[in-house]
């Protein structure tokens, strides 16, 4: 029997109510009953989002939304700080220069989150900067930011935006858009959301609108303001994934019967659980010192190949994890905890990890991790 888990940050393991219900024969996008939806969908995105102004839903991945932002909030001339501490954070670099933005890069040991006072630093030292580009939680490292300190400082420059990539924050851990201060706040459905992969979520604060207003640069797709619009209207620009948005509803339906409190709490308990267990194996955690309850990055021992491990995850139990990229290949195995997982879903993997380890000639003994994690989930 062939039985899949996913344990990759993305795309995550789907409730069967959201399963179900996208199942149903499709509705047309003009019709009342999708204005409906929609009209549901938008409140509960605010409550996901915590803020009051609207989420903009795109029909692509994340990175079209992160795209959004950029060629919405900038303008030609325009520069931008971009926080570097993984892949994601390269991307924000990567489309900036798509655009001609000139951009100043702060570079972060991947492991390690940025020190808010290098923003402060360079903020200081170059007033023209307009936006000032960052992750909530850098998936390829396992790394949380701290958004609300960067937050703080952005917030004393007027002519200065926030724009923090929580694709995979939102959902897993607090980020009051309106009570940080938050200008823009990007994210994906195929995350904490428990969804298949194709929407992306962008809120904007008053302030950014402003940016909105004398954005010059080129756009046609990701037009916010057409997009904003829209859907005061219960609309999209254009032919909105039907049954994504059906999905939508019903993984905001069980978030918020959850409440973000306890589902955050789920979280920390999950990520908890992971990193004593991993812990208790003699092994290392990628992130030490600011790991996001995103995912859990395991740095490898002397003498396991990272690809190899993964491989056989999927191999032997038919579970995908995250390998690393780029200078973490091979070096890291990443294990996701975010969206539909219960505390059992971590003994599985923990279980799984070390028969994996053992038959790949790791000494250890049999239920070490087990026993930590169970000590940590029934605290
Ligand atoms: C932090 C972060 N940013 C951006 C992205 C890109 O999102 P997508 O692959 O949906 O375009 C991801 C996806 O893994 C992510 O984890």
């Amino acid at each position: 029997m062939e039985k899949k888990y996913l344990f990759s940050p993305g795309p995550t393991m789907l409730p069967p109510e959201v399963l179900l219900k996208m199942a149903e024969p499709i509705m047309h996008h003009r019709e009342p009953e999708f204005e409906r939806l929609f009209a549901e969908v938008r409140e509960g995105l605010k409550y996901l989002f915590q803020t009051k102004n609207e989420v903009l839903i795109f029909t692509s991945s994340g990175t079209g939304a992160m795209e959004g932002t950029v060629s919405n909030i900038l303008s030609k001339g325009d520069k931008a700080l971009v926080v570097r501490g993984g892949k994601f954070g390269e991307r924000w670099g990567e489309i900036c220069k798509a655009y001609g933005i000139e951009f100043i890069p702060i570079d972060v040991e991947w492991g390690k989150a940025v020190d808010p006072q290098k923003i402060q630093k360079a903020l200081e030292s170059d007033p023209s900067i307009r936006a000032v580009y960052t992750q909530a939680s850098e998936t390829s490292t396992g790394v949380k930011h701290p958004i609300n300190e960067i937050a703080e400082i952005v917030k004393k420059y007027e002519n200065t935006v926030i724009i923090v990539d929580a694709i995979t924050g939102i959902g897993v851990f607090n980020i009051p858009m309106d009570e940080w201060g938050l200008d823009v706040v990007v994210s994906g459905s195929q995350k904490a959301l428990m969804l298949p992969p194709g929407l992306a979520f962008a809120a904007l604060s008053d302030k950014a609108w402003k940016f909105v207003e004398r954005s010059d640069l080129p756009k046609f797709y990701f037009n916010f303001k057409k997009e904003l619009k829209n859907a005061q209207k219960n609309q999209n620009a254009f032919t909105p994934a039907i049954s994504l948005f059906v999905g939508l509803r019903e993984s905001l339906k069980l978030i918020q019967k959850e409440g973000l409190e306890a589902v955050f709490k789920r979280h920390e308990k999950l990520a908890e659980a992971t990193r004593s267990a991993v812990k208790a194996l003699g092994l290392e955690l990628y992130a030490p010192d600011s790991p996001s309850n995103a995912l859990t990055a395991v740095k490898m021992p002397e003498g396991i190949q990272g690809g190899k491990l993964k491989n056989l995850f999927f191999e032997k139990f038919g579970i995908t994890v995250a390998g690393g990229q780029d200078q973490a290949k091979g070096k890291i195995i990443r294990i996701a905890h975010l969206g539909y997982y219960e505390k059992l879903d971590m003994v599985m993997i923990i279980a799984a990890l070390e028969m994996l380890l053992k038959e790949m000639g790791y000494p250890l003994e049999l239920g070490t991790g087990v026993k930590a994690a169970e000590e940590t989930l029934i605290k």
